[in-house]
């Protein structure tokens, strides 16, 4: 009982079926003491929001301003030093974002594919970019800098600064940058 409960205070996780940690996020003071210990790195005026999950906690960093919504999913493996999921500052998402630093291995055809491991890369959300509800992010992705993902996109290219990219699998329809140039 008591390895449980310190692992729910201290293990790498937050997630709904962790209880008592979403009850710690409903209190301001509780929720920065809990965050601070549970998240690698995160920046002033950043807030975890009741009824996320977050399975590698140990591997997130949040930069400053970034609100993590109810019904965010942000998964890294908690062994694995190379799965970061890096959310810069200013950082905006929409509800029900899945981001992903691993991918089952699935090449063997007598194993099945819950036994065969994983590949990781990281994520990388640059600073002031827009994540539409529903989206997916999958692993080694990076978006640019104020780039906007639409809503209900699926991401597994990297989308430059400044570009607004939409579907699935998400696409370019627009960048900023050079429309600016103009
Ligand atoms: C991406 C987005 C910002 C673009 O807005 P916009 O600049 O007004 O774009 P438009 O509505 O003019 O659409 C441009 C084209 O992209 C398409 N498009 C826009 N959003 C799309 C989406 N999410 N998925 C697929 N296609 C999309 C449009 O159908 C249109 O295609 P067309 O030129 O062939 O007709 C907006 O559509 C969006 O998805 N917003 C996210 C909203 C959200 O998640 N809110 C949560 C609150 S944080």
């Amino acid at each position: 009982m008591i390895k449980h409960l310190k692992y729910i205070l201290t293990g790498p996780k937050i997630g709904p079926d962790m209880y008592f940690t979403h009850w710690l996020l409903f209190f301001k003071p509780l929720r920065i003491l809990f965050q601070k210990k549970k998240i690698k790195k995160i920046g002033e005026n950043s807030e975890i929001r009741p009824y996320c999950t977050i399975i590698g906690t140990n591997n997130v960093i949040i930069g400053k301003n970034v609100i993590i919504p109810p019904g965010t999913t942000l998964v890294t493996l908690p062994s694995n030093k190379e799965a970061i999921i890096n959310i810069e500052d200013d950082v905006l998402l929409g509800p029900n974002v899945a981001i992903y630093c691993s991918t089952h291995n699935f090449e063997n055809i007598k194993v099945p594919i819950k036994s065969q491991g994983y590949k990781v890369a990281s994520v990388n959300l640059k600073s002031g970019c827009w994540i539409g509800i529903n989206s997916v992010i999958l692993p080694g992705v990076t978006i640019g800098k104020n780039s906007v993902v639409g809503a209900n996109s699926l991401v597994n290219r990297d989308i430059p600064d400044y570009c607004i990219a939409v579907g699935s699998p998400a696409k370019v329809i627009r960048n900023l940058n050079t429309e600016n140039e103009k």
